[in-house]
């Protein structure tokens, strides 16, 4: 009885679009042609039933419907057992369509050969008798292949859709998760400088090593930002896992202005970072860390320099814990002259407080480490195609 009212409720929702937009008259129901009157019940069969159960379900009894040799019917079928089952007729129509000139003459031959074997146990040659025995005995033999058929092909189709939807939801709500905590920190650095608000804003947006790191820091890690500037990891990291036990977040940065900031942001908004005024390269670091960061800030000093902190920090770094190094890559010249040039306008623009730009290849970072005894990991970390950043993991063994 409720598939009889679900029906009769469909086609009242149908009714009401239709007399609203051109009258109440019986006639109207020819308005279905009508561009807007269309695009409104358009709209609607696009939205109805999307949980991502009904339109696996959709799917799936679309694709047994599709597959049945009634052609003409799959249309009228669709939209009735649509409204009855209460399921999306868009969907169940698109997938009744597997049955589309290039699949057809497969299906049928498919449900012929199953209709054969379900009816005489055997499969059956394509034969003048066969041909002879006329159409109602065909259909009916197609028909009964199409019945195993076709709920086998929509159960496989439909559990594929929703567990795709069930995936791309996921996906969604950590896209959600991840832009929320954006804003907030946009927000918490613009009531004192729009200009860092944009960069903090533009830097989680576009630069992906934040979110890499994530995946590679532990929540509960110890973290030490070496060259950190506003401390935007560690700001990002502690929203990330906001409710877990508190950890040590230290940011040492040479640059006055960015260390105040982020002390001035991370206060106001009980973020529990701490701030160290330092010359990363000559002053001591003290302490010991779960995770080290260096991202972008190696190249601005010569080689033996960027040789001797990542010595001195890995002493820093407890057993097991993680050195992440994001370094500009000089084997890919093209990339590398672009990244370059960036770095060389920021510091000629006074943005970054540094004098120079010394870069080398990621395998001379990866020669060091190894020979400090890490596990070291590598892979391409940069805001687009024209740059050549790398971001290397290094994991201090226990032994
Ligand atoms: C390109 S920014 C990167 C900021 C931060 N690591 C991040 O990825 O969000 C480079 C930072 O390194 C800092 N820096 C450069 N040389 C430094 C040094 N000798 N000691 C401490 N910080 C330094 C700059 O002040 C600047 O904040």
């Amino acid at each position: 009885m409720h598939l009889i009212e679900n029906f009769k409720e469909d086609l009242a929702q149908m009714r009401t679009i239709i007399s609203e937009s051109s009258g109440p008259s019986v006639k109207s129901w020819l308005s279905v042609l009508r561009p807007s009157v269309f695009l409104k019940l358009l709209k609607l069969a696009i939205s109805q039933h999307i949980s991502p159960a009904q339109v696996g379900l959709a799917v799936g009894v679309g694709v047994c419907v599709g597959m049945t040799p009634l052609f003409g019917f799959h249309l009228l079928l669709c939209i009735l057992l649509g409204s009855a089952f209460r399921l999306n007729k868009l969907v169940m129509y698109l997938a009744a369509n597997i049955s589309n000139p290039v699949l057809i003459p497969l299906i049928v031959y498919a449900e012929f050969q199953l209709g054969s074997l379900i009816s005489s146990g055997q499969f059956e040659s394509i034969s003048i008798e066969v041909v002879n025995r006329g159409v109602g005995s065909w259909f009916y033999q197609v028909l009964t292949g199409s019945l195993v058929l076709g709920p086998l092909v929509g159960i496989l189709l439909g559990f594929g859709v929703y567990f795709f939807m069930i995936a791309s939801r996921a996906r969604e709500n950590t896209e959600t998760v991840y832009d929320n905590i954006r804003i907030e920190i946009f927000k918490a650095f613009r009531k004192h400088s729009r200009f860092f608000a944009g960069y903090v804003n533009g830097k989680l947006r576009f630069d992906p090593v934040y979110r890499d790191a994530l995946a590679v820091v532990p929540k509960e890690a110890s973290i030490l930002d070496v060259g950190g500037g506003v401390g935007l990891f560690c700001i990002y990291h502690h929203l990330f896992h906001l409710g877990n036990p508190v950890s040590k977040k230290i940011v040492v940065d040479w640059d006055d202005e960015r260390v105040d900031l982020g002390k001035k942001v991370s206060n106001e908004n009980a973020w529990p970072i701490r701030y160290q005024s330092k010359n990363a390269f000559s002053d001591e670091i003290s302490g010991h860390f779960d995770s080290i960061l260096l991202f972008d800030v190696l190249h601005y000093q010569k080689k033996p320099q960027q040789d001797q902190l990542i010595m001195e920090l890995f002493k820093n770094l407890n057993p097991e814990g993680v050195l992440l190094i994001r370094e500009m890559n000089s084997k890919h010249q093209i990339k590398n002259f672009f990244t370059w040039l960036l770095e060389k306008l920021s510091i000629g623009l006074s943005f970054t407080k540094a004098t120079e730009v010394s870069s080398r290849s990621v395998n001379e970072y990866v020669e060091i480490l190894v020979g400090l005894g890490m596990e070291v990991d590598w892979q391409p970390c940069a805001r687009g195609v024209f740059f050549s950043n790398y971001l290397i993991v290094a994991r201090k063994l226990s032994s």
